[in-house]
């Protein structure tokens, strides 16, 4: 079984992350196949829209853990860099379906996103500290304003997790829903601005992204320099080989 599926209809792409039994964690592999599909469907006049989803129990574990203990992942322009430059410059409408616990890129993704509906089991968090990384998909930038610096800290200092009710608050989240109807109101969303015209829909979000464009092309830069460096540490290594081997990490010699 693929760890995408991809269907395109009625001028809508939709992804679905399918990796249920790694909790949909993302692999070097997965980031392509999105970044390809992305770079496609942008060029392409018969999509007005992309769906990503997961599974109404996870959205996504975030990155596989085992790809970042393998050093060349440490790569600068990495296909999870590709993905991230292709979901923050994405020229039209991306919708997202999120439920369960959305993990690392799992919530970092979903800055990009332009409708976010929620399962009210969505579980949000960016624990990139607690594995020895810092931000990615220019989340130091954008998660401080969207939620404040004080709650941004306890989300990316401190690796707390936030709910959908909070989500939904600072405009992450359009709407929460039950888990088994967030696909089905991603979709009917999607079907919607399908049928609006393309060339509006491309310039209202170019316009309401345009003041950040500039500063989150740079940030994903700087974040994926300084992360690249981190992945090698000895921190960041024990942190994957202790979640590999089901333990805490521990960070006194790292
Ligand atoms: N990378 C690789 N494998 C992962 C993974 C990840 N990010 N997240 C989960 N898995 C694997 C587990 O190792 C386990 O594999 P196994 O069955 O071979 O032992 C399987 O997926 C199920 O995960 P498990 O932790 O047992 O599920 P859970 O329902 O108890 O918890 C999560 C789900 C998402 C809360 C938990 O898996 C988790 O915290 N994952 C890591 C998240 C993370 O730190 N991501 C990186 C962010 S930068």
């Amino acid at each position: 079984m693929s760890d995408l599926l991809m269907d395109r209809s009625g001028g809508v792409l939709t992804i679905t992350l399918n990796r249920l039994e790694k909790k949909n964690a993302f692999t070097r592999a997965m980031y392509a196949s999105i970044a390809d599909a992305l770079a496609q469907a942008d060029g392409d006049p018969a999509l007005h829209a992309l769906v990503i989803q997961g599974h109404e129990t996870i959205f996504s574990a975030g990155n596989d853990i085992g790809d970042f203990l393998d050093r060349s992942a440490a790569a600068q322009e990495s296909p999870a860099l590709r993905f991230l430059r292709a979901i923050s410059t994405f020229s039209k409408p991306l919708v997202a379906a999120v439920c369960g616990p959305a993990v690392g890129i799992g919530t970092t993704l979903l800055f990009h996103c332009d409708l976010v509906y929620a399962g009210d089991n969505a579980a949000f968090s960016m624990p990139f500290v607690n594995l020895g990384l810092c931000p990615e998909a220019a989340s130091s930038h954008l998660a401080p304003q969207l939620m404040g610096h004080g709650r941004a800290a306890e989300a990316l200092l401190l690796g707390e997790p936030f709910l959908a009710e909070t989500a939904l608050e600072i405009g992450l989240v359009s709407r929460i829903v039950p888990p088994s109807e967030a696909a089905a109101l991603a979709q009917r969303q999607a079907l919607k601005l399908a049928a609006k015209p393309l060339g509006a829909l491309i310039e209202t979000k170019r316009l309401m992204k345009k003041s950040q464009a500039a500063v989150v092309a740079e940030r994903l830069l700087e974040e994926g320099a300084s992360f690249a460096r981190l992945l090698t540490e000895p921190a960041a290594r024990e942190a994957f080989t202790a979640f590999l081997h089901k333990r805490k990490p521990d960070f006194s010699k790292a």
